[in-house]
C-alpha cells in the first residue's frame, strides 16, 4: 500500500513562557496540534541555549500522549540519545553538518527505539541526504538560521523542499522557522507536509485558528496532487 501524506502541525514552544512549559505545551495540544516540535540547544552549534533531557523528561510525566519530537540543534547529537530516549522523545532530529558518520547515528536512534529525522542548515545542500534518506522518516528544511524563534522566513529554501518532494514523494518533509498564516502556501505548494511554528501559533490570540489553517492550507494541497 502506497504511504498516503497528510499535514502535521508541531507547535514550536521556544518563543512561549517556559515558566510555564507544561501549561504552554498542554494549551498547543488542545488547540489541535499534531505534536510538539522541542527546541534543544546547547550554546555550541547554535549561539544560544534553551534546555536538555531533564526538561523534556518532566514535560513527558505530566504529558503522557503527545508525540515529541526534539530538534537537536547541538554539536554532539550521538551524546544525547539515549538520555533523551530515556525522556520518551518520539522523534529525534539531528543535524548533519557537526556528525561525520550520519548512518551510524541514524541507526543509534533507531535501536533507541525513535524515529529518526535529519536537519539540513540553510546553507546545506540538499542532496546531501541522498546516502541517508533511506534510514531516515523526515528530513527538516530548515527556513532561518538555527538558532532563534521569530526570524524571517527564508523562502529560497523551498527549492530544496521542492527538490525533495520530487525525488521522494511519500517522505514527510518538514519546514522550521518563519513558517505561519503568510508563509505556509510556500511551504505547501512546494511539498512540505510536517509544519513548524512558533511565533506564529504561540503569540496569536487564537492558536486554535492558525494550527487549523495551516493544517488545511497544507492538506489542500497534498490532495491536488493525488
Ligand atoms: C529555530 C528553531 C525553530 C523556531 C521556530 O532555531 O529551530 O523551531 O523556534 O520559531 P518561529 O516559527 O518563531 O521561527
Ligand atoms: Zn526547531
Amino acid at each position: 500500500m502506497v504511504k498516503q501524506l497528510t499535514a502535521k502541525i508541531g507547535p514550536s514552544i521556544l518563543n512561549s513562557d517556559l515558566a510555564s512549559l507544561y501549561d504552554e505545551s498542554q494549551k498547543l495540544m488542545d488547540s489541535g496540534a499534531d505534536y510538539l516540535h522541542l527546541d534543544v540547544m546547547d550554546g555550541h552549534f547554535v549561539p544560544n541555549l534553551t534546555f536538555g533531557h531533564p526538561i523534556v523528561k518532566c514535560l513527558r510525566n505530566k504529558i503522557k500522549n503527545a508525540f515529541f519530537e526534539t530538534h537537536m540543534m547541538v554539536s554532539k547529537p550521538e551524546q544525547w540519545i539515549e538520555p533523551m530516549a530515556d525522556a520518551g522523545v518520539n522523534q529525534y532530529t539531528f543535524h548533519v553538518e557537526p556528525v561525520k558518520d550520519v548512518a551510524s547515528v541514524c541507526r543509534k536512534v533507531q535501536e533507541a527505539g525513535m524515529k529518526v529525522g535529519i536537519a539540513l542548515k540553510p546553507a546545506t545542500p540538499v542532496d546531501v541526504v541522498t546516502d541517508y534518506v533511506d534510514m531516515a522518516d523526515m528530513i527538516l528544511v530548515m527556513t532561518v538560521e538555527p538558532g532563534f524563534g521569530g526570524q524571517k522566513f527564508l523562502d529560497n529554501m523551498m527549492d530544496k523542499v521542492k527538490w525533495l518532494r520530487k525525488n521522494y514523494p511519500t517522505l514527510d518533509i518538514e519546514v522550521d522557522g518563519g513558517v505561519g498564516p503568510t508563509t505556509i502556501h510556500a511551504c505547501a505548494e512546494a511539498g512540505a507536509n510536517m509544519i513548524v511554528s512558533g511565533t506564529a501559533v504561540t503569540k496569536s490570540e487564537d492558536p486554535e485558528k492558525v494550527i487549523s489553517s495551516l493544517r488545511n492550507t497544507v492538506n489542500a494541497e497534498l490532495t491536488k496532487n493525488l
